[in-house]
């Protein structure tokens, strides 16, 4: 059953081939967003697989709208817009258990691997290029990490992105936290993406999804069966469809437009 508008009080949008990727459906999203009243609107997080230093530069340029928070690094930094600062208590969080040179030493032993460039790495993240890896293939690094001890979270995107985590991060993990911090609860949440990376937003209890129409199998195959709404359209379009399949946009402004 669809919620009423006015319960979704928190929008968790990856950015990357979602509200990104068309600079014109980009510009679309941004005018309909601003159109919404800001008491009425969702609180606004960005949250991608860019690190925050990055997400500030790009989003500082204008072309998306303000956000309250941004989730960076997949769910390994949360940034408070408002405050100008890190959210300090993720950290303590994520240390629990990492050992990043100890993680490097084994994923770089994997036949056909390749690290990113250090532009993408933090103390918390990982990350790494493998060209269309298996699902026998993921098992088996993950098995390998295991029987090194590392009790880590390992996230497959785009066909080629492995990012290799502390075991409560990703995105969906780093969401649950800022809604916990936030008093918000997760069936108040919509979240919209296109890639694997996204699927751990999807899968948190009581969330709503918008897959938009350009979505990578990996994130259809990880949402099948859960609340989602696909879109047909692409990128920002989609997820503007989204928002107003699920009454953020739109049916509201009507339905006060009739009342009056
Ligand atoms: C972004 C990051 C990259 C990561 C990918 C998938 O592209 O820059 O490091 O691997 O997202 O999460």
């Amino acid at each position: 059953m669809m919620a009423p508008p006015s319960s979704f009080r928190l929008f968790s949008a990856d950015l990357d081939g979602t509200l990104l990727g068309d600079p014109a459906a980009t510009r679309r999203f941004k005018a309909a967003w601003e159109a919404l009243a800001p008491r009425r609107r969702p609180q606004l997080v960005y949250n991608s697989g860019r690190l925050v230093a990055d997400l500030r530069r790009l989003i500082d340029r204008g072309a998306l709208p303000k956000a309250d928070y941004y989730v960076g690094g997949v769910g390994t930094q949360i940034f408070d817009v408002a405050r100008r600062r890190m959210f300090g208590g993720l950290r303590a969080r994520l240390a629990d258990g990492w050992n990043s040179a100890r993680v490097r030493d084994v994923v770089a032993r994997f036949p056909g691997i390749r690290a990113q460039p250090d532009a993408f790495q933090h103390e918390f993240k990982s990350s790494w290029f493998l060209k269309r890896a298996s699902p026998a293939a993921l098992r088996a690094l993950s098995r390998q990490l295991a029987a090194a001890g590392l009790r880590v979270e390992i996230v497959y995107s785009s066909a080629r992105d492995l990012d290799v985590l502390p075991r409560r991060a990703t995105k969906g993990g780093a969401l649950a936290w800022l809604c916990a911090r936030l008093g918000v609860p997760l069936d108040a949440v919509l979240v919209a993406g296109d890639t694997g990376n996204d699927a751990s937003m999807f899968r948190l209890p009581g969330v709503r999804g918008i897959v938009v129409g350009n979505a990578l199998p990996e994130l259809g195959a990880a949402a099948d069966g859960l609340r989602t709404y696909a879109s047909r359209k692409v990128r920002a379009d989609g997820v503007l469809d989204g928002l107003r399949h699920y009454g953020v946009l739109g049916a509201r402004r009507a339905g006060q437009r009739i009342g009056r």
